[in-house]
């Protein structure tokens, strides 16, 4: 951990040393677990565990000039001592801390709600194999909760899955569910009054609550499509058969849908207003002829990167299974005229591995690319010719995240910042923290005492999520507030008042 020297502007006295919680560069003791099997940060004051990071590779000052501006926005799952979504700087100190209010999150990612940044958060219930049910989150850049949405008339009711959203046109969402139905499965190796998940593209305006788009994977794919077999499941309606798991959904110029199932090992091109499947790219039936090294297993996050570009997350693995050395971000050219798919690029991690479930492959508009390795807790952001810039590692454990992306994200809560004074008489300390200001270039420390006005006790540069602000006690002050100061001087908000 690397100690800093506080910095104040102008003090009287000079006070020394604080922590600030950046990542570890290639710790051994992190990656053998000495330091726990999943570290945490931690704040005098400010009461949060989020993830400590170690690079697994570091930046150089020739990678760290490729870098892409902008935050990184994960979620750890529930095994981390402080589940939910995360957003966090380059050098592994955190912004934003969301798992209070959205502890399930599995996909959260900035989209153009009626035409401005938001984030959206799936929050709900997980079914414990894969997929869920609850609604998608609306936060705007004050981090206030604007909207939610969820599936709508659905059979049994059936809530959005934790897979992918996306806004489009304003207040369009497109979403996944996956519902539950009475199925003959005898003709896959199952029972015949069994059970199989029916996996459903809806979308709707938030706003109007209209359908405008449904389509149902079982009137489209045959379960025999399916690289799985129902085995052990099937049998009762707690544990469907899932033939085909769908995980992403993407829109083309044309509107019509791009979707991922994952157990085909295939995405769908389908009509946006007859629902009808216009290719198939992958998996037992693809339209296409692959080029090398261009075929994809177990996939997640199909998106369209251009009009003849396709991202994706090639898992190529399962517990069960492994079809390559390591799972990998892949791009593909996709020519529909010629039917071919080649590969345009690939992303490994710098151990190769397959991570069995999750995972995402995040294009950015200068060419460089974010991979999250989803059940490996990595990730990773790559230049355009593919080389390596850096990896993060964010737990040695089964601490997982189902996607990672980069976002340009300027935030300035509606809630005031937050301070803490701890100490007795001429030597106390200040902290003070803005869960998820991104703004926010140095503290102003006022103190107020019965008799006068507020005097400015102390300055201090922004270290960390949370920052020591040293000050001496020259007066009996009854009550303190910390004003947050963009890199201006502007005064972004100003906390509560609160005595020592
Ligand atoms: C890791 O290396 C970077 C770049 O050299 C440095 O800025 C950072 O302080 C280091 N982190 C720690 C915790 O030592
Ligand atoms: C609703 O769920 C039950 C099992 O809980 C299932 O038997 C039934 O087929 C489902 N209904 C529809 C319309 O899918
Ligand atoms: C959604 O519905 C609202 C209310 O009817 C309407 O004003 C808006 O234009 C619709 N949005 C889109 C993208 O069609
Ligand atoms: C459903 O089937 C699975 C697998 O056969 C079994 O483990 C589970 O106990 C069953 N659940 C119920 C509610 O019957
Ligand atoms: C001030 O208080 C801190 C603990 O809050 C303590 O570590 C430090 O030694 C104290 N300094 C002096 C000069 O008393
Ligand atoms: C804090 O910074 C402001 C603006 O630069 C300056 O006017 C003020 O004197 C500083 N306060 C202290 C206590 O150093
Ligand atoms: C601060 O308060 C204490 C006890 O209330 C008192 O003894 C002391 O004289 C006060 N100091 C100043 C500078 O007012």
């Amino acid at each position: 951990m690397l100690f800093n020297a506080l910095v104040l502007l102008t003090a009287p006295t000079v006070f020394t040393l604080t922590a600030a919680e950046q990542a570890y560069n290639k710790s051994v003791k992190y990656d053998s677990g000495l330091l726990g099997s999943s570290p945490t940060q931690s704040y005098v004051a400010a009461d949060y565990t989020p993830v400590q990071l170690n690079y697994e590779v570091p930046l150089t000052d020739s990678t760290a000039a490729k870098v892409s501006p902008g935050l990184l926005f994960f979620a750890p799952s529930a095994e981390a001592a402080e589940p939910g979504p995360l957003i966090i700087k380059q050098d592994g100190t955190v912004v934003w801390v969301g798992g209070a209010t959205y502890p399930q999150a599995t996909s959260f990612h900035v989209e153009p709600y009626m035409g401005e940044d938001h984030m959206i958060i799936w929050s709900g219930d997980l079914s414990g194999v894969g997929y869920g049910w609850g609604s998608w989150h609306v936060v705007n850049t004050a981090y206030e909760e604007v909207a939610t949405y969820t599936a709508i008339g659905l059979p049994n009711s059936t809530l959005a899955d934790l897979h992918d959203s996306h806004i489009y046109n304003g207040d369009r969402a497109t979403m996944t569910a996956y519902v539950t139905q009475a199925y003959d499965l005898t003709p896959y190796g199952g029972i015949k009054n069994g059970y199989i998940l029916d996996c459903v593209v809806q979308e709707i305006n938030i706003t109007s609550s209209e359908i405008l788009f449904e389509w149902h994977s079982l009137d489209h794919v045959d379960p025999s499509e399916s690289y799985t077999k129902p085995l052990l499941t099937g049998y009762n309606s707690s544990l469907p058969w899932d033939y085909f798991h769908i995980n992403a959904i993407d829109k083309d110029a044309s509107g019509n849908y791009l979707v991922s199932g994952r157990h085909i090992h295939t995405l769908f091109s389908v009509d946006a207003s007859s629902g009808d499947i216009l290719w198939r790219l992958g998996g037992k039936n693809s339209d296409f002829t692959m080029g090398t090294d261009a075929d994809f297993s177990w996939q997640h996050d199909g998106r369209w990167r251009s009009a003849n570009t396709i991202s994706l997350f090639d898992n190529a693995g399962t517990i069960a299974q492994q079809d390559r050395l390591s799972s990998r971000g892949i791009v593909l050219n996709i020519d529909t005229a010629a039917m071919t798919a080649e590969l345009v690029n690939q992303y490994l991690p710098s151990t190769k591995a397959i991570s069995r479930s999750q995972g995402n492959t995040q294009v950015l508009e200068n060419g460089n690319v974010v991979i999250g390795w989803g059940q490996e807790p990595l990730f990773g952001e790559y230049d355009s010719a593919g080389n390596q810039l850096w990896e993060l590692r964010f737990a040695v454990s089964s601490v997982q995240a189902y996607r990672t992306y980069r976002f340009d994200w300027t935030a300035t809560p509606s809630t005031p910042p937050s301070l803490a004074v701890i100490g007795s008489d001429s030597n106390r300390t200040a902290y003070a923290w803005w869960n998820g200001a991104t703004e926010v270039a140095t503290w102003g420390l006022y103190g107020s005492s019965d008799s006068g006005e507020s005097v400015n006790l102390a300055n201090a540069t922004r270290i960390d999520f949370e920052t020591p602000i040293a000050f001496e006690q020259l007066e009996n002050y009854t009550s303190y507030t910390v004003a947050a100061l963009d890199a201006s001087g502007q005064v972004l908000g100003t906390s509560d008042a609160v005595t020592a």
